[in-house]
């Protein structure tokens, strides 16, 4: 065991963030919506491979005549996947101009009309006015505004309702349901936006939605041989809410940011990362499923480790060599260490991809590992041809 007590970080509700600001408390993430192609083979997608359990759906089976959503469940985590049933719905527009991507990060608030009050009387474009939904068990409020991109924030009031999901979606059973894989909460969701727009978007963060920006990283911290970037990363009061926000920079060729902009045709969600409290099984269950990995760090890396950890005081509780065998990376900082590794991109379009991590005390976001995660990223740019 670790010299310090380490543990994964689990922040309460508590106000941890002392310049954040109160007008918009923040319960955490409600659920996150994905427009595709096909919400049908998605939804399978997210089961067999990611472990994700059938929970609701809403289509033409239930009176829906627009649209099919999908929603799947592992453990906290909510994902919707809403694919259009004709070609005038503006969900198509989205598809053809993104592809697959995230639509909506919908966050669970006591008062969805003061949050959408709160935040356009800041300046926030709306999405949706506060609207209520009801059935049988209850209502919900949403309301919803414009983050970057075409990207939405929809807040989700749900006090009132007992119901599964939704008022208009029915439970989904199904026969065939894989074991989840481990997967408990999202941990952070990092944003892409166009160059030198990343402090406009801290900015806004931090004035239409009272976060605080408690980490940056700047192209002299993260860059390559080839390619850099910039990221702040931007928190609510609780710490529950982490938005971390990323720019291009200059380099001797393609920033991966730049890569993505092209190909997602603005700026959106680059990556969703969900936390595990046993990454060695949660990922050894994903490469079996056929879960697909940026490339292992080399030898040399892995070599480094032990004395990374003992310069910050921490001792390593897991395997080296069965972390080596899968690919995971381990950062550390003072308050403890954190295991983490990334997916390829979830879609042929190289936007979207997921981060697997469990913090063991540590509250940081992988920095030392980013030199050896971008040479990692840039052998795959290389193979697409977009270096
Ligand atoms: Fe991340």
């Amino acid at each position: 065991m670790s010299k310090k007590e380490l543990k994964s970080v689990d922040y309460g509700l508590e106000k941890i963030f002392e310049d954040a600001q109160d007008f918009l408390p923040l319960l955490g993430t409600d659920y996150v919506e994905f427009y595709v192609g096909n919400a049908k083979q998605a939804a399978h997608f997210y089961k067999s491979a990611f472990g994700f359990q059938s929970y609701a759906y809403k289509g033409l089976e239930t009176g829906c005549k627009e649209y099919a959503s999908y929603v799947v469940v592992q453990d906290k985590i909510r994902i919707v996947l809403t694919t259009p049933l004709n070609s005038k719905s503006p969900i198509n527009d989205h598809i053809v101009k993104h592809g697959d991507g995230v639509k909506v990060t919908a966050l669970w608030v006591e008062d969805a009309r003061k949050a959408w009050e709160e935040t356009t009387s800041r300046g926030a474009k709306s999405f949706m006015e506060p609207t209520v939904e009801k059935d049988e068990h209850g209502e919900v409020v949403r309301a919803g505004v414009y983050t970057y991109g075409e990207t939405v924030h929809m807040f989700v009031e749900r006090k009132n309702y007992s119901g599964a999901f939704l008022p208009g979606y029915t439970s989904w059973e199904s026969e065939y349901n894989p074991e989840p894989v481990g997967l408990k909460f999202i941990d952070h969701m990092v944003g892409n936006v166009g160059w030198n727009e990343m402090d406009v978007w801290v900015k806004w963060y931090e004035d239409v939605m009272g976060f605080v920006n408690f980490l940056s990283f700047d192209d002299k911290q993260i860059h390559t041989e080839y390619s850099a970037l910039m990221s702040k990363v931007m928190s609510n009061g609780n710490g529950r809410i982490k938005f971390p926000i990323n720019e291009p920079a200059e380099g001797k060729k393609k920033s991966q940011i730049e890569e993505y902009l092209d190909f997602y045709e603005g700026p959106g969600v680059q990556h969703i990362a969900v936390a595990t409290d046993d990454i060695i099984t949660t990922v050894s269950k994903l490469r079996a499923r056929g879960i697909e990995f940026l490339s292992t760090p080399p030898e040399e890396y892995y070599r480094a480790v032990p004395q990374r950890l003992r310069d910050h005081d921490h001792e390593l509780a897991e395997d080296i060599e069965t972390l080596r065998s899968l690919g995971i990376m381990i950062d550390a900082d003072e308050e403890g260490y954190l295991l983490q590794i990334f997916t390829k991109p979830v879609e042929d379009r190289p936007t979207l991809f997921f981060e697997i991590i469990q913090r063991m005390g540590a509250k940081g976001f992988g920095a030392g590992n980013f030199k050896a995660l971008f040479e990692s990223i840039e052998r795959e740019q290389e193979k697409r041809g977009t270096l």
